[in-house]
Formats: C-alpha cells, structure tokens, sequence
C-alpha cells in the first residue's frame, strides 16, 4: 500500500498549479473504506492564499463525505530531500486522523520512501479548547 500510495501522489503532483514556485507537490489520503483521494498543491498570485496538496486531498475527501482515514503519501522535492507535511497540513490532518496514522513521503523521483506517523510529526496537537 505504501509503494500504491507514493505512486499515486506522484501521479497527483503532475496537476500542481505551482507557477511561483516551481515545486509540485502530491499527495494521497487513504480513507478508512478503502478510497483514495488525491490532492496537489494550488498557488495563488497572493502567496499565503496557497493550498498545500495534502490539504487539497484531505478536503476534497472531507467534501465526499468521508471522515476516517487510515494513511497518507506526499511525493514532492527530491529523493535527497523530500518534501515532509508543513506545519499547518499537520494540524489540519490531526482534526481527521489519529496520531498512529502512517505518514509516508518521497521526492518525486526515486525509491527511498520516508515512513513516520501523524503523532511524531505534531506531538502534543492542540485538539479544541474544550468547547
Ligand atoms: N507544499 C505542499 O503542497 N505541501 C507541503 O507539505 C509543503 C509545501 C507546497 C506549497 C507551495 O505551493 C510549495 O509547496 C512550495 O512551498
């Protein structure tokens, strides 16, 4: 499923709208029924109104009804130096998904594949002011 997922992230980078930047980004979010959601990140001339790939998976997923989810690949940079969730996909994604959920990222070329979790990524989330 890793090697599926990563595969499928790359294959989602290839539609990044990243004129500013130059750095495509993918992503795929596995939801818990098996579903696989795909994401790429989406710049805007008025750089902080960017959407992140993950994010773009997540609410596209978010949008079709699904609420559980069981894994996420991002694929963008290099193998040296692949792109890792930034912060606020991290806290965006602990809304959905528990700390053991498998994160696995990877440039967008090559076969080393990172594998960390959601809680290692974001220790210590802020989950509510008990609301
Ligand atoms: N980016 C993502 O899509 N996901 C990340 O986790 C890191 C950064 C995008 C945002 C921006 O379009 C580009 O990468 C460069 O920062």
């Amino acid at each position: 499923m890793k090697q599926k997922l990563i595969l499928a992230a790359r294959d989602a980078a290839k539609n990044a709208y990243c004129k500013y930047s130059n750095y495509a980004v993918g992503a795929a979010l596995l939801a818990e029924d098996g579903t696989i959601w795909l994401g790429c990140n989406v710049e805007n001339s008025s750089y902080g109104a960017t959407n992140c790939a993950e994010r773009t998976a997540l609410f596209s997923a978010i949008a079709a009804g699904k609420r559980k989810f069981s894994a996420i690949a991002i694929a963008g940079g290099t193998a040296d130096s692949p792109a890792s969730p930034c912060g606020i996909c991290r806290q965006v994604l602990s809304e959905f998904c528990s700390p053991d959920m498998p994160v696995y990222y990877a440039g967008l070329e090559g076969d080393i594949i990172c594998t960390t979790t959601l809680g290692e990524l974001l220790p210590f989330a802020f989950s509510g002011a008990n609301l």
